[in-house]
């Protein structure tokens, strides 16, 4: 059965876009049809990510001025080219890289002022323009199972409490809240995970929290020798405990750092479930703030470009839990 997933966040800039694509390009690699879909209306990000041109948009299907064929972009060949030119580490290149087996369409969204005006429903008379545009977005999501055989939808939302992140939510099965540690409004989202998502939840959704940056990763470069090895600490709620140390005797400022480290790692994870119980949502996934991604020029497709990366591997888990969860309906 298809499922329909859509990421949501309470404030902005929580990592919805960077992990829906990335989560989207896995399962398309691991043999699944996944449409990508961007309603993030009020501003649109999946374009930018991509650097793509799409000759119609997701605003031109829902306006009913194109039909489903049109408006979703085949990128199989694009995650191709990153994912067999990727950056494997000497160990992973004992191994043979597995091929793609699925496709990944992405369906982008306008960002012209005028484009979002009319998903506000001001092209015509208001209310009765604003749920025409409603059905024709519950189309979309049917015609993609029934007429393309979609395996995943996976929608990247905007930020709160708004029309199309509303429309969004009800429209898909799963649910995830992205929340960003270090910037976290823990009273605003609770609010909004009772308010809003406890009436998808009702009818048979289901939500739950992804944990972003989550701090533990990064090493500070001068205990970088020392070394806490970073590609297996354990992601918080996740996996199991396993830090190593070199025999090289660390100063005082680097054990400093180190039991700095230890200690905000032991904070996130006591933050972490704390959340959770107070939110009511289990965590699917936490994973953590890779200062690796956040200073290159622009992270893209991480889990394809850089297979062996501690990321890759925290969206293979992801990922399974996802085909896990699937596979039981
Ligand atoms: N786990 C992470 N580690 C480091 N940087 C991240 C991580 N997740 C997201 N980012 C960065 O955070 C910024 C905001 O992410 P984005 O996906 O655009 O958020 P949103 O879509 O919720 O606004 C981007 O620059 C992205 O590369
Ligand atoms: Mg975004």
């Amino acid at each position: 059965m298809a499922s329909c997933i859509a990421f949501h966040s309470y404030k902005g800039g929580t990592g919805k876009t960077t992990i829906a694509a990335n989560l989207a390009a896995l399962l398309a690699k691991k043999g699944h049809r996944v449409f990508l879909l961007d309603l993030d209306v009020y501003a649109p990000s999946l374009q930018a990510y991509f650097d793509k041109e799409p000759k119609r948009w997701i605003n031109d299907f829902l306006n009913g001025t194109a039909e489903v064929g049109d408006i979703i972009m085949d990128l199989t060949p694009a995650i191709e080219e990153v994912y067999y030119n990727s950056n494997l580490s000497a160990k992973g290149k004992e191994k043979e890289k597995e091929k793609i087996t699925g496709k990944l369409w992405v369906g982008f969204c306008n960002s012209k002022k005028e484009e979002i005006y009319k998903l506000e429903g001001g092209g015509g008379k208001q209310d009765s323009s604003k749920i025409q545009l409603l059905r024709r977005f519950i189309l979309l999501r049917e015609q993609l199972i029934s007429l393309h055989d979609a395996d995943y939808i996976i929608i990247d939302t905007s930020p709160g409490i708004r029309y199309w992140s509303i429309n969004a939510l009800a429209v898909a099965d799963t649910l995830f809240l992205t929340l960003k540690m270090g910037d976290l409004d823990i009273e605003g989202t609770k609010k909004m995970a009772e308010e809003i998502y406890g009436s998808f939840t009702k009818f048979g959704a289901r939500s739950y929290l992804v944990m972003n940056r989550v701090s533990g990763y990064c090493v500070p470069e001068h205990v970088s020798d020392l070394t806490i090895t970073p590609h297996i600490t354990p992601v918080p709620g996740i996996a199991s405990s396993s830090t190593t140390t070199s025999s090289s005797s660390p100063s005082s400022s680097n054990i400093e750092s180190v039991s700095m480290m230890q200690q905000q790692k032991a904070e996130s994870n006591i933050l972490s479930s704390a959340l959770a119980s107070d939110i009511r949502m289990d965590i699917i996934s936490a994973i953590y703030c890779y200062c690796d991604i956040q200073f290159t020029k622009k992270e893209f497709l991480t889990v394809l470009k850089y297979p062996d990366h501690p990321f890759a591997k925290q969206f293979e888990l992801l990922a399974q839990k996802i085909e896990g969860v699937q596979s039981k309906e």
